[in-house]
């Protein structure tokens, strides 16, 4: 994927610019992910690294960004070759030149001009910033480097003395979105909605799991988002208590709940969006009850996203909510404060409330600062998904046995409160039994 819309090119400018002021002066070196081989001459579709995409905007593979801070900095980009030869069959490249021009680069090279050229760029730099422990291969080239300028110490050139971990710049940087991420973020919300909306309105007693999850990646492409976000888990019945369940092959029964827990990445944003809903198109009294638990959890939750809330208020709302409702279900005994203190509430709710959400679905950032759960902040992108899941077990009420729903939006935390960037798809029980009428 390349991108061709130039107008946002200046976004990437501006990010490289911040995150060399925030560097003050040294070197980073940001590589792109590598293609990687699934059989044979066959590839995994190739996904750009989530970092160096933040940076430049560039989607080809083999390709490497350095950053240069101080009083002018300067960016560099590495990359492919023009190759007609090559284009003929894989397509377009840009070549160093049309990339620096495209992409807002000071300057460009050969990617196979890197080991030549990064050496000379560390000398009497004091500090290098990467990715380190991201890859073996990377780890060791990096080291090569240092040592070739070591190796040139005679000649009085130092080398870095400082190797500093990138991400934790970046991925403070990451945390909070602007504008243009979110104006994406919501059309990956409203198409990963309508993907939902779809599943909703085809699913029957009789067809597989996999059949709902062509419908969804029909929804997806259709409406240009390049890829699922992640796996999607279309789960009836009982696999709904397996928390990744992804093999996706089974027959829905008439009676049980479908769970689908899917989203799609446009343009190396993700969307994650859980439903659940009854197979039939009619929830049952048990189905309800729990149902109608996990909804009240999530608005608990919902109503705890705003400024200057700690990370943790919507998990805490959220477990407050499930363990009375447990109590009041039969499922645990006790007093709320007593199921919380003993964690009992996790035979049923054993996975968090939700995690920040951006290029990747479980995205960067740091969820505790200086030993605190951090604040929600303006900007900030996350998901609130509560779930219960009930296994047969003794002194679980026959009941509620393979029931498993989970509910999961994604939110911007915004002045006052959030905004919902999923809402294209119903929640509530009547709502869901209303669509799937139709
Ligand atoms: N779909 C992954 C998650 O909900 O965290
Ligand atoms: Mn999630
Ligand atoms: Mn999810």
């Amino acid at each position: 994927m390349h991108t061709d819309d130039n107008d946002g090119i200046s976004s990437f400018l501006d990010r490289r610019l911040r995150l060399c002021a925030q560097m003050g002066e040294g070197v980073a070196v940001i590589a792109t992910a590598p293609e990687r081989l699934r059989n044979r001459d066959a590839h995994y579709p190739f996904r750009f690294d989530s970092y160096f995409h933040y940076l430049t905007g560039f989607g080809e593979p083999d390709a490497v960004l350095v950053l240069v801070a101080g009083e002018n900095p300067r960016s560099l980009l590495f990359c492919r070759d023009k190759d007609m030869e090559r284009e003929i069959w894989d397509g377009f490249r840009f070549g160093p030149e049309a990339a620096r021009q495209h992409f807002a680069l000071d300057e460009a090279y050969s990617i196979s001009a890197l080991d030549q050229k990064l050496p000379a760029l560390l000398e009497n730099q004091r500090r290098l910033f990467y990715m380190a422990g991201d890859s073996d291969a990377w780890d060791a080239r990096v080291m090569g480097w240092l040592r070739t300028v070591r190796a040139r110490s005679r000649s009085g050139v130092r080398a870095p003395a400082t190797l500093e971990d990138l991400r934790g710049l970046v991925d403070e940087m990451r945390l909070v979105k602007d504008a243009g991420e979110l104006a994406t973020m919501g059309r990956a919300g409203v198409i990963s909605a309508a993907a939902h909306r779809r599943a909703m309105t085809v699913a029957r007693p009789g067809m597989h799991e996999y059949e709902v999850e062509a419908e969804l990646l029909h929804e997806f492409r259709s409406r240009g988002a390049q890829a699922p976000a992640y796996t999607s888990i279309v789960a009836g019945g009982a696999n709904a208590c397996v928390l990744h369940y992804v093999s996706n092959d089974a027959v829905l029964e008439d009676g049980s709940l479908l769970l689908i827990d899917a989203g799609c990445e446009l343009d190396g944003y993700a969307a994650d969006i859980t439903r659940t809903f009854p197979v039939n198109g009619r929830f049952s009294p048990a189905q309800r009850d729990i149902y109608a638990l996990v909804l009240a959890a999530q608005h608990a939750a919902l109503a705890q996203v705003r400024p200057g809330n700690p990370w943790e208020a919507p998990h805490d709302a959220a477990v407050h909510v499930l363990a009375q409702g447990f109590i009041d279900l039969g499922l645990c005994q006790g007093t709320v404060e007593g199921v919380i203190e003993s964690g009992d509430y996790r035979r049923f709710y054993m996975h968090r409330t939700g995690h920040w959400l951006g290029r990747d679905v479980h995205d960067c950032g740091e969820y505790r600062v200086d030993g605190h759960w951090r604040p929600l902040a303006d900007g900030m992108v996350l998901t609130v998904e509560p779930g219960c899941y009930v296994r047969p077990g003794e002194g679980v009420p026959e009941a509620f046995w393979n029931i498993g729903v989970r509910i999961e939006d994604d939110v911007v935390v915004r002045a006052g409160g959030c905004d919902v960037l999923t809402a294209g798809v119903p929640t509530a029980m009547d709502d869901i039994e209303a669509l799937m009428d139709r």
